[in-house]
């Protein structure tokens, strides 16, 4: 039976090491939370770093056969190729140019040479994973050279690629020195998935404009194949985190936290920390309703979860010092001796406690700069049953293109979001309750299940279109 194999820079458990001994947790992240729900099935594997330095060979054969019983294959990776491919490459080249902040890129030649070398590493784990049958299925922009490498061990192998964040408007992918590789290498791919249709219209774009290949009807002509793009915004295991909302674990925490916070209105805030997510313009957006509204003061309390990610690279080291120092200045300001406005946590959360802060949140604040998808705003709206609470959501968040019953906002501007914050506040329970009813209803219909079939029954009708036309 053919199997899919899923391949991402990171796997969707993680490896720690703890006073000498290993222990395995999640991984944080859109990709691993969103597939975590689904690698398991059919015997699927799926490839990946485990976030670990290996001392030596035995500890090697230890992590593998750990994970192989959880249907995950490693791919280890030495302390340099994190330095130049992970850092470097994916997460200081990459990631600031495709969410639109170019002025924060390094091009680093030897960056680049570690990008290709890690991305053959890959392919070579893969190859040595895949039969003939297998749909290999590659995801995001830390292996974008992948589909092609695999394409040329592998002439008719079935290979789809996703890309979770965005794709970036033609005059800001050009400036990428390597941007005809990095097109070339998604090319490998027989079908190409985006969350959005603006990414892909930029996508098409970059494709006709640099390469001058045809792009019609959704359908490039490369030299060797025809290669589908198509739109597919990724939902999330909505069961699990309903369930995990109305469990009586969360049910518990929520009520701790509620005599914590007495009677203060809630306002959540979570991300991954990374200055794509907007959280410094929230947390001035949130001293400008104190400012603005002296009545909310004592009133309201923000929860702010930021998860640590990426704190090796400059930028998100910087931006730890920020939030650090704005919140500090805040609560110093604002704060009585019975009241605290912002609640800061500098780590994630277990499920059953995110979904109790799910719960309790009177208001979500997802307000990125530029966000691929963004799952917590889809996890936020599972978790609220059949409550009310209000979702203020980035008009810059793929998901905007869906949540439409969200108050969405333009999150450079801190008087909207200050005003939106107020809106929400005073927002009736019967309105609340219609906007979050009609979120539920497209989130729970179009949950991670849903797009994984799309995903893949399109690539299956793809490679059959292939050979007959063969
Ligand atoms: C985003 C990316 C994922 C990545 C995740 C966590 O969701 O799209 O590819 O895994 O962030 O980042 P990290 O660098 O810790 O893997």
């Amino acid at each position: 039976m053919s199997r899919t194999i899923i391949v991402s820079n990171r796997l969707p458990n993680k490896v720690l090491r703890m006073d000498e001994s290993l222990t395995f947790q999640p991984s944080e992240g859109g990709l691993a939370t969103g597939l975590g729900s689904i690698y398991r099935k059919n015997n699927n594997v799926w490839i990946g770093w485990p976030g670990l330095f290996v001392h030596d060979a035995a500890e090697e054969t230890y992590v593998t056969e750990q994970l192989r019983a959880d249907s995950m294959a490693p791919v280890f990776l030495t302390e340099p190729e994190i330095r130049d491919y992970y850092e470097g490459f994916s997460n200081a080249t990459l990631w600031p140019t495709f969410h639109y902040f170019h002025q924060f890129a390094t091009y680093v030649d030897a960056h680049w040479d570690a990008y290709v070398a890690v991305n053959e590493k890959f392919c070579q784990a893969v190859l040595a994973q895949a039969g003939p049958e297998d749909t290999i299925w590659v995801h995001d922009y830390q292996l974008l050279l992948l589909p092609e490498m695999l394409r040329q061990a592998r002439p008719g192998a079935s290979i789809g690629f996703f890309l979770h964040i965005p794709f970036p408007s033609y005059e800001i992918f050009r400036v990428l020195p390597w941007r005809l590789e990095l097109l070339h290498g998604i090319l490998g791919a027989d079908l190409i998935g985006f969350h959005t249709f603006g990414y892909m219209r930029h996508f098409l774009s970059a494709v006709s404009q640099l390469l001058g290949l045809p792009t019609q009807s959704g359908e490039i002509e490369t030299a060797s194949h025809t290669v589908r793009v198509d739109v597919f915004p990724m939902g999330i295991d909505y069961e699990r985190y309903a369930q995990a909302a109305a469990s009586d674990e969360a049910a518990q925490h929520e009520q701790v936290y509620r005599t914590a916070l007495r009677e203060t209105r809630v306002i959540l805030s979570i991300d991954r920390l990374d200055y794509t997510k907007g959280i410094a313009q929230r947390l001035r957006a949130f001293e400008c309703l104190l400012k603005r509204y002296p009545e909310w003061r004592e009133q309201v309390s923000l929860i702010m979860v930021v998860v640590p990610s990426r704190d090796q690279v400059a930028q998100y080291a910087a931006l730890k010092e920020e939030i650090d120092e704005l919140v500090g200045r805040i609560n110093a300001q604002y704060r009585t001796i019975t009241w605290n406005p912002i609640q800061y946590f500098y780590h994630a959360f277990p499920l059953e406690e995110l979904a109790a802060l799910y719960r309790l949140a009177e208001v979500a604040l997802v307000t990125p700069l530029r966000d691929g998808m963004n799952l917590v705003a889809k996890e936020y709206v599972a978790c609220k049953a059949d409550r009310g609470g209000v979702l203020i959501l980035s008009e810059r968040a793929g998901a905007a293109r869906e949540l439409s019953d969200a108050l969405i906002i333009n999150p450079t501007s801190t008087t909207q979001l200050a005003e939106a914050l107020h809106t929400a506040l005073v927002m009736p329970d019967t309105e609340q309750q219609t906007r979050m009813a009609a979120m539920q209803a497209l989130v729970r219909r179009y949950d991670v299940f849903d797009w994984t079939d799309n995903f893949l029954s399109q690539l299956a009708d793809m490679k059959a279109q292939q050979r007959t036309l063969a």
